[in-house]
């Protein structure tokens, strides 16, 4: 869908503590939102809306640089179902997602912390799965990858333990969609490890 009716990209909530109208935010129904948590320079979250003009995206950053990458991307190609939001992903999924909204979440590469004294900077805890639990419909999926070993395994051990998961088909990205970070550690010929879950219905 091309943004023909210039809602901004750049999701800026008027109440920071009310769950945002998705229905405005994209202007179209916004059933099946897809969110990139930590998007980045958005290599991921454009192509992915490029291939799937129906489905709303959303990608959540806290870093302001890449955010402004992405409108400016996402604005120049006049990408219809593509938004952006600056603020911090655990805060953001926790109060600004509606129940129950959300179809699917990307947390791809993810930043490690992988020196222990820095373990528990880490996104992916069993907070973060409240907040994403809360957020997704039943039957909705996160998918993560990452090229750190120790941060998959602790992701794997949480996510496998958590009874309200189960494990689902692992998301393969099409070339296209391959991350800034992922092209960067397939360089260095790093090994990158991948797994899915899905909400069980209630
Ligand atoms: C290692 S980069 C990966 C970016 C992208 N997913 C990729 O694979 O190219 C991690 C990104 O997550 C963002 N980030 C880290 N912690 C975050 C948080 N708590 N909330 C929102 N964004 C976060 C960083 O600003 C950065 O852009």
């Amino acid at each position: 869908m091309k943004n023909d009716t210039y809602l901004p990209v750049r999701v800026i909530p008027r109440d920071w503590v009310e769950p945002l109208d998705l229905a405005s935010v994209f202007g179209m129904d916004a059933g099946g939102l897809e969110v990139d948590v930590g998007s980045g320079k958005g290599r991921f979250l454009l192509a992915r809306a490029r291939a799937r003009p129906g489905t709303p995206f959303l990608g959540i950053d806290r870093l302001l640089s890449r955010v402004r990458q992405i409108e400016r991307k996402a604005e120049r190609e006049k990408l219809g179902n593509v938004r952006v939001l600056y603020a911090d992903a655990g805060y953001a999924i926790r109060h600004l997602l509606p129940a129950g909204s959300v179809s699917v979440f990307y947390v791809l590469f993810n930043d490690p912390w992988p020196k222990r004294r820095h373990v528990d900077r880490r996104m992916v805890n069993e907070e973060f799965a409240d907040a994403m639990c809360r957020a997704l419909r039943a039957g909705g999926l996160i998918h993560i990858a990452t090229d750190d070993a120790g941060y998959f395994s602790a992701i794997s051990r949480q996510m496998s333990g958590d009874k309200r998961f189960e494990s689902a088909p692992v998301f393969e990205p099409s070339e296209a969609e391959r991350t800034d970070y992922e092209l960067q550690w397939m360089r260095e010929k790093r090994s990158i490890s991948r797994c899915s879950f899905r909400k069980r219905e209630a």
